[in-house]
């Protein structure tokens, strides 16, 4: 299974340098020779990633004497078209993996993390997820108009802290949908994202721990980007929502992956330095957060509690007053609807 996934992740990266030449030729031809030259195989090889990127929705004009043209380009996450849309020096995202359909993006960004030389910052992007993971067991629906990514993050960060970095993802990702709607989004503790009071994205964090210190962190992110409302099953039609259908506009998804990143990048190098973390956001998170000031009940590891959410703490505990007047500081939960 590695092997034939590290096989497959070496030709994405021909078929990315392929695809980068023919993105800075702006529409013009390239030559089949000048594509050879690149990528160091032959030109044979070369039309057979070209077929690829037909297969992943691009369309390549083809003519003999004068080689290959791009004339259209899909919203997908793979490499060249989301570091167009980074800072330069990104890190975050400075490695892109992609695979159309996959069983979930969390679990083979974990197995291949076992090998240290895959760098901090590697994105692996889906398609379509046919496993793809929820908190708490959960399954994750993930159809093909989502946006559905997981980063990796090999930083030094304490494991008492690592609870802040779902916490920053979702600030993070508040602000990307923003970037492309008016439309008002809310965290709900801890780190779901709402639209029209339906969940709109879910993060999952999946860590790897020596002892008091992380290893790395595998961040995935569930955004239902551009799933139409009907798309979704029985079970989730009263309660999620992706930004089409609570906005009325389709987003551009590899816009949206590549400001996640942009906005996640400078908060995650300041908690790896030591510094504010969440606290550096907290007041923009409790703004718009949808928990606070309310009664509400959350499934705790430890049972439910009732209550009323009065405030979170710079290390992400939520602060609750029970019907009887006693304060609980809760580190992990989730509230029901
Ligand atoms: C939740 O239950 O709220 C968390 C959902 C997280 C879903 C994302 S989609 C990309 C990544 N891969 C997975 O299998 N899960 C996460």
């Amino acid at each position: 299974m590695a092997e034939h996934a590290l096989t497959t992740w070496e030709s994405q990266d021909l078929r990315d340098r392929i695809l980068e030449r023919l993105l800075d030729a702006e529409g013009d031809w390239v030559s089949g020779a000048e594509l050879s030259a690149i990528t160091g195989v032959s030109r044979t090889a070369v039309w057979k990633h070209i077929q690829t990127l037909e297969e992943l929705g691009f369309t390549v004009e083809a003519v003999r004497h004068r080689g290959y043209r791009l004339t259209h380009v899909p919203d997908i996450v793979l490499e060249p078209l989301l570091r167009r849309r980074l800072p330069a020096g990104c890190a975050l995202g400075r490695r892109v993996l992609y695979a159309p359909v996959i069983g979930s993006t969390n679990a083979t960004l974990a197995h291949l993390a076992q090998s240290p030389a895959l760098p901090h910052g590697t994105v692996l992007a889906a398609g379509t997820q046919t496993g793809g993971r929820g908190r708490r067991g959960r399954s994750w629906f993930s159809p093909d108009t989502g946006l559905w990514f997981s980063v990796l993050i090999r930083r030094q960060i304490p494991l008492s802290r690592a609870a802040e970095i779902t916490l920053l993802a979702s600030v993070a990702v508040r602000r990307a949908i923003l970037r492309q709607t008016d439309a008002p989004v809310q965290i709900k503790w801890p780190n779901d994202l709402l639209m029209d009071e339906r969940k709109v994205c879910g993060i999952l964090a999946e860590l790897r721990a020596d002892g008091e210190e992380v290893q790395h962190v595998v961040l995935g992110i569930g955004i239902n980007a551009n799933v139409p409302h009907e798309a979704f099953p029985d079970e989730l039609a009263n309660i999620a929502t992706s930004i089409l259908a609570a906005s009325g506009r389709p987003v551009h998804r590899t816009q949206l992956g590549a400001d996640v990143l942009r906005e996640l990048e400078p908060m995650v190098e300041a908690l790896a330095m030591g510094g504010a973390g969440f606290a550096a956001v907290i007041d923009e998170w409790r703004s718009a957060c949808h928990t606070l000031g309310r009664d509400i009940r959350v499934q705790t590891p430890g049972g439910l509690v009732e209550g009323f959410a009065i405030d979170i703490s710079p290390d992400g505990r939520l602060l609750v007053r029970t019907h009887t007047g006693e304060r609980l500081s809760i580190p992990s939960g989730e509230v029901l609807f």
